[in-house]
């Protein structure tokens, strides 16, 4: 079991990481300020983990809201619905949220609660691998619009993460995958050391050796809270969490959603942007293809990417928030454990990698 503090002054919390802690009171009671607790979850996870979750609540007054699975609830309809479904209880400004679920889960729990009567409290109790290592950390919380992902929402920090290790166990391989690519992230851009032993350990990883998990989640999540200690609202170094994300958004928006997982947009996005970094003269041959490597040890796709054109790629990226006064800023590796963000990358070498991974035109 572990423990990562974020320290934001009276916004901070801990995160804490073992297998098993749905099943302990002690991980929530003493954050639940109120009587009342509402639970938003989703229809693949309820059945899973909700009544060890109640379990634990045992004696509060706890309402939960089942939702269907998917990206696509992450909208103003469902997030209409969780606010409907607390009113109706109703809920007091002193009800606790608990966000049981994945990131889609997770952002749109975190996001009724911000608005909930201004802001209630809020607990994160991530159940897959990206949330636990990503999305529930930070305070990231909002919604989609049909113009844009992300596009409304909130920086609203949690009480408290509880990440409870042994819900990765009925985790698909495939989402598994996904957070790993999230979790290599971490150490491309900020960690050489994590890196390294990610390298010598990732099949014990994503076989769920208890003690590997531990420890590449509670690496991760300290690699995150760093990071938003010095930068909370993105102004600056934050955007390096976005490494691969401008190619991988693209991606996504290209294909409909419909291709690619996240993880595995990011995955190949991570490799592309390795590859704009040598073009460049800021990699070798060598460290691109450890990256390439360790992805793909991971199950990650990582070979050029054929269902778009260059051109195409080119103008989608032109949509990435991160994009300041018409120029792109990308997210670079200087080298193994270290990236910086590069706003006047030239368009020759950055249409080779467009060239190189996509289709012609
Ligand atoms: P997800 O929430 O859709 O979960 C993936 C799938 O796994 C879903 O089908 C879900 O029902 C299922 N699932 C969840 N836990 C399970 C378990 N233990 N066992 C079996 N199945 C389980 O996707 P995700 O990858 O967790 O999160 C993606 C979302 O996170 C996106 O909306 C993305 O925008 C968001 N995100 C937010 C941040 C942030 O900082 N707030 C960061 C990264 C990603
Ligand atoms: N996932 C990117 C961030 O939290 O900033």
């Amino acid at each position: 079991m572990s423990t990562v503090s974020i320290d934001l002054g009276t916004q901070g919390y801990d995160i804490h990481i073992g297998p098993g802690l749905l099943r302990d009171p002690a991980e929530f009671r003493p954050w639940i300020g109120g009587r009342q607790v509402f639970v938003v979850t989703n229809e693949v996870v309820a059945p899973l983990y909700l009544g060890r979750l109640l379990e634990s609540l045992a004696g509060l007054q706890c309402e939960s809201l089942v939702l269907p699975d998917g990206e696509q609830i992450k909208n103003m309809e469902s997030f209409a619905r969780v606010l409907d479904a607390m009113l109706a209880v109703p809920c007091d400004r002193g009800v606790t949220v608990i966000a049981l679920g994945g990131g889609v889960i997770g952002d749109l729990a975190g996001f009724a609660a911000a608005s909930y009567q201004r802001g209630v409290p809020f607990i994160q109790a991530p159940t897959t691998l990206l949330s636990q290592v990503d999305s529930s950390v930070g305070g990231k919380t909002g919604i989609n619009h049909a113009r844009g992902k992300n596009m409304i929402g909130a920086f609203y920090q949690p009480r408290r993460v509880v990440i409870d290790t042994a819900t990765l166990s009925t985790l698909p391989p495939r989402e598994l995958s996904a957070g790993m690519a999230e979790v290599i992230k971490y150490g491309l851009i900020n960690d050489a050391g994590f890196l390294g032993w990610l390298e010598g350990n990732l099949e014990q990883v994503m076989r769920l050796d208890t003690e590997c998990v531990d420890y590449a989640i509670s690496r991760s999540c300290a690699n995150k809270a760093g990071i938003v200690e010095r930068d909370e609202r993105e102004s600056g170094v934050r955007a390096l969490l976005n490494l691969g994300h401008t190619f991988g958004h693209a991606i996504e928006t290209a294909t409909g959603y419909t291709t690619w997982l996240h993880g595995e947009a990011v995955a190949i996005g991570m490799v592309m942007a390795a590859h704009l970094s040598r073009l460049l003269g800021r990699l070798d041959d060598a460290a691109c293809e450890r990256v390439a490597w360790l992805l793909e040890r991971a199950g990650l796709p990582t070979k050029p990417f054929h269902g778009v054109t260059a051109t195409r790629m080119r103008e989608l990226m032109q949509g990435d928030k991160k994009v300041q006064g018409g120029r792109l800023r990308l997210v670079l590796l200087e080298s193994l454990g270290s990236a910086d963000i590069v706003d006047d990358v030239d368009e020759g070498p950055l249409m080779e990698t467009l060239r190189t991974f996509c289709l012609d035109g």
